[in-house]
């Protein structure tokens, strides 16, 4: 056991200076906060000096269940010493069971897992096409909307609309089309022989948690309808409850042909996966693959995690608590002018402010305990677990009007 315990590589928290460390070996993608976490429990988390945090930013809308949750740790725990990878030329239970649970609570019929939401929402696209080869003469287009985020391969660079995302890549894979969010008629437009599918967020998520109009997804509902085409939905950061309900299209009355999945399915434990309808389910044997997509440690992660959210009702209590955050919000809108909106869904919210002071409110949250994400130069959002309590949003709330005071004074 001596020996077994050196290779673990946590611990010794205060032996190496982390962050010199991490700017030596590290590639310099993330802007990163200097804090070194060392551990976490429900919505807390600390440092490796001590310091205790309420965590608002949730692993980017990942931890669902809070750190560490118990019954994710037993379900990995016991998964981990059982049988830890199997290629999928063989059946694995937690994968079947994960993949039952999945469709029994949703309005689709088939799963594929993968390891991420860029590798799900790029094999959507793969799916769409290949749709699109087999029913719509070999049409291939995708429509996606300004403002979205759909992850940071290739292909899925070029499917976000936003041009930060891809200036530094032109020239990007062909085949997709940015329009105008909120806008049926700019679809509409978009629309050619060509296209095969629209793929849209219930909620823009880090475009700015940008709501959707009221009858927007329906009326894109319609238009695929009518037009023959696939309606994909990108719920990696809506799903499994963050916006009241297990999935965010249940509120719009629609139903996608394919729905991606990732971040908080499985607590923390890397994980994607693609939903579709029969009808659109058309990969066959050989077109479509992952190493690691279905592992039976991330499939254990994510039957916890989605069995304990459908059974304690956990997009309720989003729902119910997140009405409390953007009421909250809204009254420190009351109280700083500098705060010139709030908006949000369940527990993804966003503040913005006539000046891009959003590091520095971050910073002042910090120092004060309070993990918040800085969404935009002028805008935070909000996105702690869905297990938070009334009492620890008002927490929070004490602490970001504490902030606020001292970035305005
Ligand atoms: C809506 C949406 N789609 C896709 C992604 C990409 O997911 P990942 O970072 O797991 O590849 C994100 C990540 O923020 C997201 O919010």
């Amino acid at each position: 056991m001596a020996a077994a315990r050196e290779y673990v590589s946590s611990g010794n928290f205060n032996m190496s200076n982390w962050q010199e460390l991490e700017h030596k070996y590290f590639m310099r993608t993330f802007e990163r906060i200097p804090v070194t976490l060392v551990r976490g429990e429900g919505v807390w988390v600390w440092d490796e000096d001590g310091n205790k945090y309420l965590d608002f930013v949730g692993g980017w809308a990942v931890n669902s269940l809070g750190h560490c949750p118990p019954v994710v740790v037993k379900a990995v725990a016991e998964q981990v010493n059982t049988l830890i990878q199997a290629s999928n030329q063989f059946y694995t239970i937690p994968q079947v069971r994960l993949a039952e649970l999945l469709v029994q609570n949703s309005c689709l019929d088939k799963v594929f897992f993968c390891n991420s939401g860029a590798e799900a929402n790029d094999g959507a696209v793969k799916l769409a096409r290949r749709y699109g080869k087999l029913n719509l003469n070999g049409a291939y287009e995708i429509v996606t909307t300004m403002g979205s985020f759909h992850g940071r391969t290739l292909a899925m660079v070029a499917a976000t609309g936003q041009s930060k995302f891809q200036q530094p890549y032109i020239p990007l894979p062909n085949g997709f089309v940015n329009v105008e969010y909120n806008s049926v008629e700019a679809i509409k437009a978009a629309t050619t022989s060509q296209t095969c599918a629209v793929m849209l967020e219930p909620v823009q998520g880090e475009g700015g948690v940008n709501l959707p109009d009221d009858d927007y997804l329906a009326a894109v509902r319609d238009w695929c309808d009518r037009m023959g085409i696939l309606l994909i939905l990108d719920e990696i950061q809506t799903g499994v409850g963050r916006t009241g309900t297990l999935f965010a299209y249940q509120q719009l009355g629609i139903e996608p042909d394919i729905m991606t999945l990732a971040k908080g399915l499985a607590s923390g434990i890397p994980i994607g996966a693609i939903l579709a309808k029969d009808r659109a389910s058309v990969f066959t044997p050989g077109e479509h693959g992952s190493t690691f997509g279905g592992n039976p440690v991330a499939c254990a992660a994510g039957y916890a995690t989605l069995k304990f959210i459908i059974e304690n009702d956990i997009a309720g209590n989003a729902r119910r608590v997140g009405e409390h955050l953007l009421s909250e919000l809204g009254k420190l809108k009351e109280k700083f002018s500098l705060i010139t909106d709030v908006r949000g869904r369940g527990l993804l919210a966003a503040m913005e402010f006539s000046s891009e002071i959003a590091q520095s409110v971050v910073t002042a949250c910090l120092d004060r305990g309070l993990l918040v994400n800085k969404l935009k130069p002028n805008a935070l959002r909000f996105m702690p677990p869905l297990v938070v309590s009334s009492r620890e949003v008002d927490e929070a709330i004490g602490i970001l009007d504490k902030a606020l005071s001292s970035v305005s004074s």
